[in-house]
């Protein structure tokens, strides 16, 4: 469930925060009439057919259609959803937005503040540090060594952190922040009454969240291997969770793979993966956080991709690690299938011996999750024996109660059948065995779906058609009705809103109406935060239209007539009986009629 955030916030973050000034920061806005105009940012084009009103609060592109207020503009460019959109312009504002469902405001909120402040201090020292000719010389070495130029060091603000007791601290200390402070945001730690800097001597891969918080680091050791008095040093250090950084909610890089804008995203288990393979040109690519993937990451990941494409280390862990990481994305409803490395234990490795083409190649081939569990089930078992059959199918069957789609479960159930000589029908009352067995999961029942499909099939014949005459005659109407009582109160004398044609516009309508009832004038840049997707383009050029739709009563009556003769006419068009179709016909001459006497 997405956030709640109150109509207040939402309108104060709306409030505070302006269009122009916003948008300007991507298009060169020109004043042109009463609104500002430049070159859309979502469609290639030469000439400006983007335009932003101020006084609205809108942007419109005449060109490709892209339509909304300045939290949909921000959803667009930054590729965020929209409580994220929400919460850059409530920072952009210093708004404080509320926590989970509590309305009071969040009273960590500034010390989540100064620990992002500080980690941002501490991104930009690391990352000096490396550069430094002196002390910087060993981390340049090891990331050299690693194939990555300086060129992806600034992509992913990548840093080396001195080898010293406290130079981040007395950095951190001389920038105003106490060392209570410094301990609580897990950049140093107390050990036998001394405060000692966490990451010493490693090479820094700060975690920056969707908007672009460092929220943690991970740091890496140069000298694998290495002892400290008998006692093996790990490998990766990674910030303790603090008040900003959850280990389960949070993915390495997802702030650069959301802007992929692609229907995949790729997760691994290492950072150092996700740099090879962006660098390569692959963008959308993620990580954990050296912990087992979470459902919040999974959702996460599901926002911006619909499908995720798992490259777990080829090793047994990572094997095993990849079937769970399948089923918790499928029990958040996601898709999910498998790249399977071969010669090389991950991606960083696969891409250094064989090249990012064999990559590609290798990622198209990515396995549907069922089949790869199919595919590690039969490698354990002999299927040509025939105990080595019977274990296997067992197995196999196992996997089928988990999914729940019918057909997939048929079409692998044939498939099964095919492999092993085995009856279909034996495998299914198997499955129908284990399933029955599980009394929270039935089995599914395939004609379900023809039902619904045939059901859809039978409404769409009945479904009532808008024309476009009838479809711009209510546009028109509700763009009207949005700017004056008067005009609403006409209307609302011979429709309401469920006598809109489009869901959109009944909703708009819907909002207009109670916002008149509660005696308040409606704000159409704060309805649209209530569309989705297409929805908001339709509702957008509602309002955006405002000029060239300036009526009156005149026109909204007229607009009322088309509406009523538009509805009759397809009513004319679809009906059958005979003596029903002539009371339309009469209908409609008197509604013609009627128009001309009220036009002399
Ligand atoms: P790996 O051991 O697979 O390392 O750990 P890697 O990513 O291939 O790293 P390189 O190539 O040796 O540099 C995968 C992830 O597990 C976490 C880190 O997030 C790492 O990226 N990890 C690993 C730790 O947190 N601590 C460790 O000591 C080791
Ligand atoms: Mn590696």
């Amino acid at each position: 469930m997405p956030r709640r955030i109150s109509d207040d916030i939402i309108s104060k973050i709306c409030d505070e925060n302006d269009i122009i000034d916003y948008v300007s920061g991507y298009v060169q806005l020109k004043k042109s009439g009463r609104d500002y105009s430049g070159l859309c940012p979502f469609h290639n084009e030469k000439t400006p057919s983007f335009h932003v009103s101020q006084e609205k609060q809108l942007f419109h592109c005449f060109g490709c259609g892209a339509s909304g207020n300045l939290v949909q503009f921000v959803m667009k460019t930054e590729n965020l959803d929209f409580v994220d959109a929400l919460k850059l312009l409530a920072d952009r504002a210093g708004i404080i937005i509320p926590e989970d469902g509590d309305n009071f405001s969040d009273k960590n909120h500034e010390k989540k503040k100064k620990i992002l402040a500080m980690n941002k201090y501490a991104a930009r020292f690391f990352y000096d540090c490396l550069k430094d000719n002196g002390a910087g010389e060993k981390g340049r070495a090891y990331f050299a060594q690693r194939h990555i130029p300086m060129k992806t060091v600034t992509v992913y603000g990548l840093g080396y952190a001195p080898n010293g007791r406290d130079l981040l601290i007395k950095h951190l200390t001389s920038k105003g922040f106490s060392v209570d402070e410094i301990v609580e945001g897990g950049l140093a730690v107390s050990r036998d009454g001394r405060i000692y800097d966490k990451f010493r001597d490693r090479v820094m891969f700060p975690i920056i969240d969707v908007r672009g918080n460092v929220i943690g680091f991970g740091g890496r050791i140069m000298n694998d291997n290495k002892d400290v008095n008998g006692f093996k040093i790990p490998k990766y250090l990674n910030s303790p969770e603090t008040l900003v950084f959850d280990k389960g909610k949070n993915l390495f890089s997802l702030n650069l793979a959301k802007n992929a804008k692609s229907s995949e995203i790729i997760l691994c288990e290492g950072y150092m993966d996700v740099i090879s393979v962006y660098q390569a040109g692959i963008k959308n690519i993620v990580a954990t956080l050296g912990t087992a993937i979470t459902e919040q990451q999974a959702k996460l990941m599901l926002r911006y991709a619909s499908e995720i494409l798992i490259c777990y280390d080829s090793d047994e862990a990572g094997t095993k690690a990849a079937i769970r990481a399948i089923d918790i994305i499928n029990n958040v409803g996601g898709r999910a299938r498998v790249i399977r490395l071969k010669n090389a234990k991950d991606p960083d490795e696969f891409i250094n011996k064989n090249g990012i083409e064999k990559f590609r190649e290798t990622v198209k081939k990515a396995m549907p999750a069922t089949e790869f569990k199919i595919s590690l089930i039969k490698n354990q078992y002999d299927i040509t024996d025939t105990e080595g059959k019977i274990l296997f199918i067992d197995e196999v069957v196992n996997v089928f109660t988990k999914l729940k789609d019918a057909v997939e479960i048929d079409a692998y159930i044939t498939k099964v059948a095919e492999d092993t000589g085995i009856n279909r029908d034996a495998i299914l009352s198997k499955y129908r065995e284990k399933t029955s067995k599980n009394t929270y999961r039935k089995i599914p029942a395939k004609n379900e779906y023809q039902k619904k499909a045939e059901q859809r099939k039978r409404n769409n014949v009945k479904e009532f058609k808008a024309t476009g005459s009838l479809i711009e005659a209510e546009k028109r109407l509700i763009g009207l009705i949005s700017q004056s009582k008067k005009l609403y109160k006409i209307t609302s004398l011979s429709m309401q809103p469920e006598d809109f044609s489009t869901d959109v516009y009944r909703r708009l309508a819907k909002m207009i109406f109670d916002s008149y009832k509660e005696d308040v004038s409606p704000d159409p840049a704060m309805m649209l935060n209530d569309f989705h997707g297409d929805d908001i383009s339709e509702a957008s050029e509602v309002f955006y239209n405002l000029e060239i739709y300036s009526g009156d009563e005149a026109t909204v009556k007229e607009l009322l007539h088309t509406i009523k003769l538009e509805k009759l006419d397809i009513r004319i068009n679809t009906e059958t009986n005979v003596s029903i179709l002539t009371e339309l016909f009469q209908e409609r001459e008197k509604m013609l009629s009627e128009k001309n006497t009220w036009e002399e």
